[in-house]
């Protein structure tokens, strides 16, 4: 059943995109491709197993990479670009993203750098990268000195999102989207962060109306964020809620852990932290995980306080030795939005918090 797309604008510095969130859409994808890249031949990206679990309709060349990280790589870029070649792409093509948050980002970077930039399409098949990924402009490959250090800012020609697809995607996957979209409501939108605690039901039976309005309540949050600050030099670090932290659990667990279940902790343990700092009401970090565990999550701290400190010393958002964190104020707000958007920490702090954020999570 298509429905009739719901619709956001985002704007970057060198014009507008539009999100169109609706269930249907990826099967009217022949239909929406020719309306919004008119006569372009078009080659679609996708990893394996989305490749094998979600149709679509498209009748033009298929690239398929391994599903997961580690296709994010520049060889799989060098790859993508030589079989664009041999397929005799030029100027008048076009991709199509289609996948999680790895294609995006790998496809997108293709499509940057193919003859020096052809436009492409996001479809996103996760929660995570249709709340996140997909928005922004932000493409890119991992290297072994860590994740999405080469990349180019290239926005999408469009995004179509379509929550219809989202009945094969795994538990934790789904969950993880659901965690970016508390992370936008407890730094943007009280009332959003409260929305989601109610429908935590209908959103983890995956009924497609609850998804498509979470959708589009995460990307109106993130689409004005990025619009306002496209290459982060302060408001987008609003998006970094919980990631100083969850980067730093992602780092020393190897990236074993998911992102997703990483900075649900993160998001625990900062919010400690602003307590601690007297910037957050009491309670903050506790009302905060009883609405992560409604969600399902269940995760804990590792016990090694050293090795997160030396990890969050890792995070891009570090100047000098003191560790910066993106803190809430209370659900809706950050509390330095009037100075540099992070808040300086101190060892002794976060130590302190993060023994009081195991005490939480374990109790
Ligand atoms: N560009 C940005 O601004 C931005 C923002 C956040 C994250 N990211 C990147 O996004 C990536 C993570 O995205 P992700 O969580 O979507 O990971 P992913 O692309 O690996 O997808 C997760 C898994 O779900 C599978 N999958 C996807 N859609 C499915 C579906 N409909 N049904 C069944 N299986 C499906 C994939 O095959 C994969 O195994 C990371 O590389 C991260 O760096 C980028
Ligand atoms: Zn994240």
């Amino acid at each position: 059943m298509v429905t009739e797309p719901r619709r956001v604008t985002v704007s970057h510095a060198a014009g507008q995109y539009e999100v169109s969130i609706g269930r249907g859409q990826v099967g009217d994808l022949a239909a929406i491709a020719e309306r919004v890249l008119p006569g372009r031949r078009l080659v679609v990206i996708a990893d394996r197993t989305v490749g094998r679990l979600v149709a679509q309709p498209l009748k033009v060349p298929v690239l398929l990479v391994p599903a997961g990280e580690s296709a994010k790589t520049r060889r799989r870029w060098a790859d993508l670009t030589d079989q664009l070649l041999d397929l005799g792409l030029g100027r008048d093509g076009a991709l199509v993203a289609f996948g999680g948050g790895v294609v995006g980002d790998l496809a997108g970077f293709v499509a940057a750098t193919f003859l020096r930039g052809i436009p492409y399409l996001q479809v996103p098949t996760s929660l995570l990268a249709m709340v996140d990924a997909s928005v922004g402009g932000k493409t890119g490959v991992n290297t072994h000195h860590g994740k999405n250090l080469v990349g180019a800012f290239h926005p999408p020609a469009a995004v179509i999102a379509d929550p219809g697809v989202l009945t094969t995607l795994g538990r934790t996957h789904l969950r993880g989207g659901l965690i970016e979209a508390v992370k936008h409501g407890l730094v943007a939108d009280a009332e959003y962060y409260d929305w989601i605690e109610a429908q935590a039901e209908p959103l983890l039976a995956r009924d497609p109306t609850a998804l498509a309005t979470l959708v589009e309540r995460s990307v109106r949050i993130k689409g004005e964020v990025v619009g306002a600050d496209e290459r982060e030099s302060g408001r987008r670090a609003v998006l970094n809620a919980g990631h100083t932290v969850g980067h730093a659990l992602e780092r020393l667990a190897a990236y074993r852990l998911p992102h997703g279940e990483a900075v649900a902790a993160g998001l625990v343990v900062e919010g400690v932290v602003a307590e601690a700092l007297g910037l957050a009401p009491e309670g903050l970090a506790a009302d905060l995980t009883r609405r992560l565990r409604a969600l399902g999550w269940q995760g804990t701290l590792p016990a090694d306080d050293d090795g997160l400190l030396a990890a969050m010393r890792h995070d891009k958002k570090v100047r000098g030795t003191v560790i910066q964190m993106a803190l809430p104020r209370a659900p809706g707000g950050l509390a330095a939005e009037a100075g540099g958007w992070t808040t300086a920490t101190s060892d002794d702090i976060v130590r302190q918090s993060l023994g009081a954020a195991r005490r939480l999570l374990d109790g």
